[in-house]
């Protein structure tokens, strides 16, 4: 689905929910001296060099364990076509976790390895390894998360395990997640985020963000939309979303754009509509109070004349 929005209106709308969420939190907390005169970052550093290197694909043991972490690299890559029973869109594990998994500075699975069970607030409980996993099918991918234990997530556990093949254990590696950028000096602009979309990122996800597809194969991952990741994914966390475009998009020249054109492209992305949160409770309202009540996310605030998460593309 694409909604057409006269420009002029959509910046003015845009506007006003993007100053009320920057006056919430983001431009409080800033603080002072962080910025430049006139107002924006100095480009930050790239995504942090990473003490450890997971070990080559060369490295991949034979018998059974090998062939469940090859199975792992296969979902991962091509999740639609490997597990289609689990996926609800367009997206590809891969899509978001750069580099098979592998890339520091786009949510590394071997970073995440290492570190569960954790407590997570998202869930108010410790959660293992493979129900983090879930999350991503659920969320991510807007789908049905597979059953623990399931061919599927053993594979992807494989895999997982394997490419944090000498890490130690529980330590914060570097390069996990996504780079946290500062907090933007201005409120994140809506209409300054479209002028970086069509200049920067159109050129592949389209201008209507719908991503391209060639011979049947998505190519270019759409970022809004029926076909993309549902209200409930961290990537509608405008911080989680300015931190990944920061330092991966455009696709081969990471920590291109300035902070603050991250943050602005980063509102735009998560300004438009995509599927309903799967814990949706019947209201726009009571959901956007139950699970996004953070600066972050743009869910439940009228963006270009559109209540965002009403009514779901289905
Ligand atoms: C639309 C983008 C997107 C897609 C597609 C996606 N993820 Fe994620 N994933 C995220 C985000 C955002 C986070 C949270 C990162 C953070 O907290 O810094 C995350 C976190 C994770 C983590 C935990 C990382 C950590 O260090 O704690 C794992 C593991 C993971 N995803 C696995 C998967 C798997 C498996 C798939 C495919 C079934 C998948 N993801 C698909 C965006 C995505
Ligand atoms: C040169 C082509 C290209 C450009 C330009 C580009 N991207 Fe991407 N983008 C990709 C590809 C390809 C992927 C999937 C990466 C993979 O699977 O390895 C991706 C993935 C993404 C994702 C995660 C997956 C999803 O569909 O949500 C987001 C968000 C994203 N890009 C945003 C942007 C933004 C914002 C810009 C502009 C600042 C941009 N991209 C510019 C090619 C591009």
């Amino acid at each position: 689905m694409s909604r057409r929005e006269p420009p002029r209106r959509a910046g003015m709308a845009a506007a006003a929910a993007l100053r009320a969420l920057a006056g919430a939190a983001i431009v409080a907390s800033v603080s002072a001296g962080s910025a430049t005169a006139n107002g924006a970052f100095a480009a930050g550093p790239p995504p942090a060099a990473t003490a450890f290197r997971p070990p080559p694909e060369t490295a991949i043991p034979a018998g059974p364990l090998g062939r469940e972490i090859r199975l792992g690299e296969t979902i991962f890559r091509h999740t639609g076509t490997a597990a289609p029973h689990f996926v609800g869109n367009d997206l590809r594990c891969s899509n978001c976790h750069l580099d098979g998994g592998r890339l520091a500075g786009a949510a590394p699975l071997w970073a995440a390895w290492v570190a569960f069970p954790a407590y997570r607030s998202k869930t108010h409980q410790v959660n293992t390894f493979g129900e983090r996993l879930q999350g991503c099918f659920h969320y991510s991918m807007n789908g049905t998360p597979p059953p623990l234990g399931s061919p599927v997530l053993v594979a992807l556990e494989a895999y997982s395990a394997w490419l944090a093949h000498g890490a130690p254990t529980g330590a914060r590696l570097a390069g996990r997640g996504y780079p946290h950028l500062p907090k933007p000096a201005a409120a994140p602009d809506y209409a300054r985020g479209a002028a970086v979309f069509r200049q920067h990122c159109a050129f592949c996800h389209g201008a209507d963000g719908q991503g391209r597809r060639a011979g049947g194969q998505v190519v270019f991952p759409p970022l809004w939309g029926d076909r993309s990741y549902n209200w409930g994914a961290g990537m509608t966390s405008i911080a989680n979303a300015a931190g990944f475009i920061k330092a991966n998009m455009p696709l081969g020249l990471g920590g291109s754009l300035t902070d603050r054109q991250a943050w602005d492209v980063a509102a735009f992305v998560d300004g438009h509509e995509r599927p309903q949160d799967p814990r949706f409770t019947g209201s726009v309202a009571q959901t956007r109070a139950k699970f996004h009540a953070s600066p972050y996310s743009m869910y439940g605030l009228t963006v270009a004349g559109h209540l965002l998460g009403a009514p779901a593309p289905k």
